[in-house]
């Protein structure tokens, strides 16, 4: 069998160990040979492609980002670039095609599967971890311990200077890296994407510490969280060229709305890229390991249009359709806890 492997959308801690666990079961489990397309479908469709073999993925495990690199692939092109991608394919020999992505990705990939022309086996990647249909997606461990240690770092400095610290974290749409990060880390506020908070409750939640002798406050907020309606003067962004929201700074915005209303130093600290970067968990690796391991199974067994699962502690393989019917987001039990833990 002949393997395309690709990895596309934004990168996550975590790919490289599926493209290694690929190759190790692909070539050495079924004597395949496996060919990676670089920098995700443009690879596909440009004819850009390496073959992979055991040397290639060769201390890899515990790198972060992708050797194959990655790009998006904007909305209006994706069925004009599916059809190409099979014609590339065949012409490339390619027996199936393992992309690794997110949503978009995974998207693209249910287009290729359904039209028939080319047999694909997802596998689910994200930092965000909201994905339908599975569990956990590996870089989610990662980017939580990252967020995590970062505010455990900021409590310190927040208590010498009495100052409040607004941590802006990943999460347009789903708030789980604010709600677990906040969780672990113990902030005293979370904002999610999923529910519009009003700041009033966050400037009472400060001055209730203080009032109590406490010297600080962090407040988590993932990049997708907005205020109520009416309640302070802020609003989201316009949409890039990929069809996503671009967001305007809400960590900013209200870290200067609480000093504004607090009479006290309130500082962003917007995370970023950073909880994309660097070395996967082991918790990460585990996850990426075993999902690529049951992709190239699943790509022998014949079982196409489908992706990697985790379900509770199995992997599954799911249909592409369900995963990417609707994002998975933190539904009301989850928020309910965090809150009462604050
Ligand atoms: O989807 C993963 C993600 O990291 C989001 O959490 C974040 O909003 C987005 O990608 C950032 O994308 P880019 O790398 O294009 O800025």
């Amino acid at each position: 069998m002949r393997i395309g492997v690709l990895t596309a959308g934004g990168d996550c801690p975590g790919l490289n160990a599926v493209i290694r666990s690929v190759v190790h079961r692909a070539v050495t489990n079924f004597g395949d040979e496996v060919v990676g397309f670089e920098d995700g479908y443009a690879g596909l469709l440009e004819g850009r492609f390496r073959t992979l073999d055991l040397d290639g993925v060769s201390g890899i495990l515990a790198r972060g980002g992708t050797i194959l690199g990655s790009s998006r692939l904007q909305r209006d092109r994706l069925r004009e670039a599916c059809e190409n991608a099979q014609d590339m394919a065949r012409e490339f020999g390619i027996d199936v095609l393992i992309p690794i992505g997110g949503e978009g990705t995974l998207t693209a990939a249910r287009m290729l599967s359904d039209s028939g022309g080319l047999p694909v086996v997802g596998v689910p990647k994200t930092i965000d971890n909201d994905i339908s249909g599975t569990d956990r997606t590996f870089g989610f461990d990662t980017a939580v311990g990252v967020a995590t240690e970062a505010m455990d770092r900021l409590k310190t400095t927040a208590e010498s200077h009495q100052r409040v610290m607004v941590v802006e974290v990943m999460g347009r749409h789903a708030g789980w890296i604010a709600l677990e990060s906040g969780m672990a880390a113990g902030a005293h506020g979370i904002c999610l994407p999923e529910r519009p908070f009003d700041p009033a409750d966050l400037v009472a939640m400060v001055e209730e510490r203080f009032a109590r002798g406490k010297k600080f406050a962090v407040i988590c907020v993932a990049e997708g969280a907005h205020p109520a309606e009416g309640t302070m003067d802020y609003g989201h962004g316009a949409i890039d060229k990929f069809g996503h929201e671009r967001f305007q700074g809400i960590g900013t915005a209200l870290a200067f709305e609480l000093e504004r209303r607090l009479g006290k130093e309130a500082k962003p600290v917007i995370l970023g890229h950073i909880q994309r970067g660097g070395t996967p968990t082991a918790y990460d690796r585990v996850l990426a390991t075993r999902f690529g391991w049951h992709a190239v199974e699943a790509a022998h067994r014949g079982e196409f249009g489908r992706m990697t699962a985790l379900r509770g502690t199995e992997i599954e393989m799911v249909p592409l359709a369900d995963a990417t019917a609707e994002l998975k987001t933190v539904p009301k039990d989850r928020m309910d806890e965090a809150e009462s833990v604050f």
